[in-house]
């Protein structure tokens, strides 16, 4: 297979984010460092990774072992919940700027807003300054709710660009979408794969995957792509990254997508509530 060309979605900074990049949490440096490259030669441009995974240093050295231009990759990392606040969520960039061995990096997020802590506000005002400094090009949120985006949208003055929420059939998630796209915020699917759990073995995906010549992963995949959604699976086998590239030219009928609606339970793979998980 040839390098695929990925198609992006643009940002309201600007930027266009590839619409479907590499996941990597849970893996260490020596694994991610061997994926990313691998992924990166099979044509993967967008690597999400967080302080959180403690493996952004494999990440910086699968993008140095993979040596494309850097303006050709678009690289996420995340504010992990222990470094929210104004000073140390600049101090936190740095640390993953210095692990990454990277200049800046395309997209920041907040993990999670962790609300309890009421330190969402101030981290948001020191991303904003990183922007101005050069470190990051665009910033977004991870795993916020309508009344934490409303609280940005009161106290500062940046809307972020993305927010990256959990979203599989089992859990659409489909009000938070909405609210998203009304705000002009892109929405991007964590475990768009429900973490490879029991969804995957659905006999309603293992028939549409046959109607396409495919597999059922790749039907879920198309299916965030039929949402217009952008789709960050974490695979660590070659063949894998492969084929959870390879879903371009899958056209999901109505049908299909009315049959996938069936699959949703409502439940959330981990059962983390953003309005009160917590993880440092
Ligand atoms: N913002 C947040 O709070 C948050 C939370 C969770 C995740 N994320 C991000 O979203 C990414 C994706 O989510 P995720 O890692 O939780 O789960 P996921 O992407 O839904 O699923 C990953 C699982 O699917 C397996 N898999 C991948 N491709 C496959 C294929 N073609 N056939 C069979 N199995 C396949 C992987 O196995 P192998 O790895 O063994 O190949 C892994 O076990 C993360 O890696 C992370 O970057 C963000």
């Amino acid at each position: 297979m040839n390098a695929v060309s990925v198609p992006t979605v643009k940002l309201r900074s600007g930027q266009e984010i590839p619409q479907l990049g590499l996941g990597t949490a849970r893996n260490d440096d020596a694994t991610t460092r061997r994926n990313v490259a691998d992924a990166i030669g099979l044509g993967y441009r967008l690597i999400d990774t967080a302080a959180k995974y403690e493996n952004e240093v494999g990440v910086g050295q699968g993008i140095a072992d993979a040596g494309i231009p850097r303006d050709e990759l678009f690289v996420t990392t995340k504010l992990r919940g222990s470094e929210q606040g104004y000073g140390s969520t600049l101090q936190a960039l740095d640390s993953s700027l210095e692990r990454l061995g990277l200049d800046y990096v395309d997209l920041y997020l907040i993990h999670w807003p962790l609300p309890r802590l009421d330190r969402y506000v101030d981290s948001w005002r020191a991303m904003e300054e990183a922007v101005a400094l050069g470190k990051v090009r665009a910033i977004g949120v991870s795993n916020f709710l309508p009344e934490h985006l409303d609280r940005l949208a009161a106290e500062t003055t940046t809307v972020p660009v993305v927010n990256q929420i959990e979203i599989h059939p089992q859990f659409p998630n489909r009000e938070l979408i909405a609210e998203n796209t009304r705000r002009g915020i892109v929405t991007e699917s964590w475990s768009p794969l429900a973490n490879a759990n029991d969804l995957l073995k659905s006999p309603v995906l293992d028939e549409i995957a046959s109607t396409h010549g495919c597999s059922a992963v790749q039907v879920v995949l198309a299916w965030h792509l039929h949402q217009g959604l952008v789709v960050i699976p974490k695979a660590s086998h070659p063949d894998r990254l492969r084929q959870n590239l390879d879903v371009f030219d899958i056209h999901l009928t109505d049908d299909d997508v009315a049959r996938i609606a069936t699959l949703s339970t409502g439940e959330r793979s981990g059962g983390q509530d953003p309005a009160t998980h917590e993880e440092f």
